[in-house]
């Protein structure tokens, strides 16, 4: 079969919205053909698609509930087919782990079995299994690239739970990095800040005094945009991050240096 070598491909979960919405928006302007996964955001992930396809770009959507029995055989289904379909053969070039429950229920001692299971689930679970199953589909020369968080640097006690689970994806994203070397394979993690996302929406958006702390906590003083972390996933999805490896790039604006 005709081996198509112009069409780099990405999957971004959790891209209906948010962060995850930005870097498929991004990838897709860099020419990547983008599988824009949603776990509930049905809707908005089709019109993330429609816009991509309207500025001339290329992408289809795929859904599939993280944290519950099957998920990543029903990721594998929809993102299978629709590589299939749309470019011809089942080869992955980037794989963006974006989807995760962005907070928990801590501190410690307000932490149960039942706050704190899904987050594991959802957050380290569901992505690792995501990524055994890419792996032979995963072109040489790829890329993975996990979203972690600030607070694996930063202590917040009221997170714990979220940051132990990215910690565990930052370690993840090290060890990988070594296996997968030999294959010119690039494992890394981008460390967003605060950024203005429905995650934050409830405590900072329409609320400047919340702004204003939060955008004192970064060196360059202002709240993070969405686009400000897909332009860092795209410099290392991109050839001219070929040379990082196993790293965890701080997107945080500078917070709390
Ligand atoms: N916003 C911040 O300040 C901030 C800071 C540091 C790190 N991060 C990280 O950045 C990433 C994106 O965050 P965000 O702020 O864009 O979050 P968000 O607006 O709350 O969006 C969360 C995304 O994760 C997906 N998701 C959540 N639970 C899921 C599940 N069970 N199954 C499938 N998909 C699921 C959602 O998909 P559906 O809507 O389709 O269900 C949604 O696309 C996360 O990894 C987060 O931890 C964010």
């Amino acid at each position: 079969m005709e081996q198509r070598t112009s069409t780099r491909t990405a999957l971004v979960t959790g891209a209906g919205r948010g962060i995850g919405r930005a870097i498929a928006e991004r990838l897709a302007a860099d020419g990547l053909l983008v599988a824009v996964h949603y776990g509930r955001s049905e809707h908005a992930a089709a019109e993330v698609v429609a816009g991509i396809r309207a500025r001339g770009g290329h992408a289809f959507a795929l859904g599939a509930e993280f944290g519950v029995d099957g998920d990543v055989d029903a990721l594998h289904a929809g993102l299978d087919s629709g590589l299939r379909e749309h470019a011809g053969e089942v080869a992955l070039d980037v794989l963006v782990n974006n989807a995760a429950i962005p907070h928990s229920a801590g501190p410690i001692e307000r932490e149960t079995p039942e706050t704190f299971d899904p987050v594991f689930a959802v957050n380290v679970r569901t992505p690792f299994f995501l990524i055994q199953r890419a792996l032979p589909i995963l072109r040489d020369g790829g890329r993975i690239i996990t979203i972690s968080s600030g607070v694996t640097r930063i202590a917040l006690p009221e997170m714990i739970g979220y940051a132990m689970s990215k910690g565990a994806m930052d370690t993840m994203t090290m060890t990988l990095a070594k296996q997968l070397g030999a294959h010119g394979i690039t494992v890394n993690s981008v460390a967003p800040g605060y950024v203005d996302t429905d995650a934050n929406a409830s405590w900072l958006r329409g609320n400047p005094e919340a702004e204003r702390r939060a955008a004192g906590e970064a060196a360059l003083g202002r709240v993070g945009q969405p686009s400000d972390i897909a332009d860092v996933v795209a410099f290392l999805a991109s050839e001219d991050g070929r040379w990082v490896t196993g790293h965890l790039v701080d997107a945080t604006g500078g917070a709390r240096l």
